[in-house]
């Protein structure tokens, strides 16, 4: 029977940024299924083949990964099979059924050492075990023959149903009198809903009428307008709570410096992207994170 809309492959389905994918891609047409542990395993090869091969998607969206930063360091054999090798069994897949790829990647596949954004084309250098597992993947990707691939590289997401940066200052805040956050780490933070938008912006391109350039698929960098440190975001967090009336009890924030706060994985210094080839891909609009954080929190305090 010919399939009437679109179908897209959701692996990781269980996952936060998975979560908005899917609300969007229902509310754009799309039927979606979903794929997730236990029942799914990205990384049996026999398993991915075989189910994508009798779905036969349109698109395979990849919002799963080993995400534990620190973790990773530990359980390095892991991480590089989940966000390495089995990322080129979905490729394979996409390969086999003539799906589009969309793969989330990480802006800890850099080191952090610039001090002005991030292109695309700029060296890869991760410091730590996921940022190196991450880049696994992309090049499980290109290495793959996949031409119709989207890589897109995101930084500091929160949104519902996640552990996440957001969630974890709030905890704390209602907890503790004062916070202690690093303040020499400066990236920019991505709400779920507006990256789960501009996958849907970058597909659309490719579903034109007229067939895509080559040029379109590639990597894409992706996150809020405007950067920040985490000392800047938890301050921003705290006062928009606080304005919203959720129970807070900090009243002091201090900024401190990394060493203050050792933790086993190294994270970037900077990690701000350049997102030019996006803006210019898409022409969209890209939302200011304190805007995307206002709306999260108010959205968030009306569930
Ligand atoms: N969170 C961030 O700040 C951040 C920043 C930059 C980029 N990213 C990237 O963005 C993407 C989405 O991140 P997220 O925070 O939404 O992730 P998440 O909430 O941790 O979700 C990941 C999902 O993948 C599933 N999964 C793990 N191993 C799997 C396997 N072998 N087979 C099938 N599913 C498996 C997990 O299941 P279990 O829970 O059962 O393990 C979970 O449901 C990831 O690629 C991540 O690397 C995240």
């Amino acid at each position: 029977m010919k399939k009437t809309q679109l179908e897209i492959a959701l692996v990781g389905a269980s996952g936060m940024l998975a979560r908005k994918v899917q609300e969007k891609a229902r509310a754009v047409g799309y039927t979606v299924s979903l794929f997730d542990l236990p029942d799914f395993n990205m990384t049996d090869r026999t398993q991915v083949l075989q189910e994508m091969t009798r779905l036969q998607p349109d698109v395979i969206i990849n919002c799963a990964a080993f995400t534990n930063v620190d973790g990773a360091e530990k359980e390095q054999s892991l991480a590089m099979v989940v966000n390495g090798t089995a990322v080129g069994y979905l490729a394979e897949a996409a390969l086999t059924v003539n799906a589009i790829l969309v793969h989330v990647s990480t802006d800890y596949v850099f080191d952090g050492q610039k001090t002005t954004p991030y292109v695309e084309a700029d060296a890869p250098n991760p410091q730590s075990a996921y940022g190196r597992t991450k880049l696994a993947g992309e090049q499980a990707i290109i290495q793959s023959g996949l031409d119709k691939y989207f890589i897109i590289r995101t930084s500091w997401l929160y949104g519902p149903g996640g552990n996440n940066f957001v969630e974890t200052i709030l905890r704390l805040a209602a907890e503790r009198e004062q916070l202690r956050i690093v303040a020499d780490q400066v990236g920019s933070p991505t709400f779920t809903g507006d990256l789960a938008d501009a996958i849907f912006r970058l597909l659309d391109l490719s579903a034109s009428p007229q067939p895509p350039a080559p040029s379109l698929y590639g990597t894409y960098h992706f996150a809020n307008e405007g950067s920040c440190s985490w000392y800047e975001f938890a301050c921003e967090i705290v006062t928009l709570a606080k304005l919203q009336g959720l129970p807070i009890k900090t009243q002091t924030l201090l900024p401190i410096r990394t060493e203050e706060y050792p933790l086993p994985a190294p994270r970037p210094a900077y990690s701000v992207f350049s997102k030019d080839k996006y803006l210019v891909a898409t022409g969209a609009e890209i939302p200011g994170w304190k805007d995307s954080l206002a709306n999260y929190l108010k959205s968030r305090n009306n569930l």
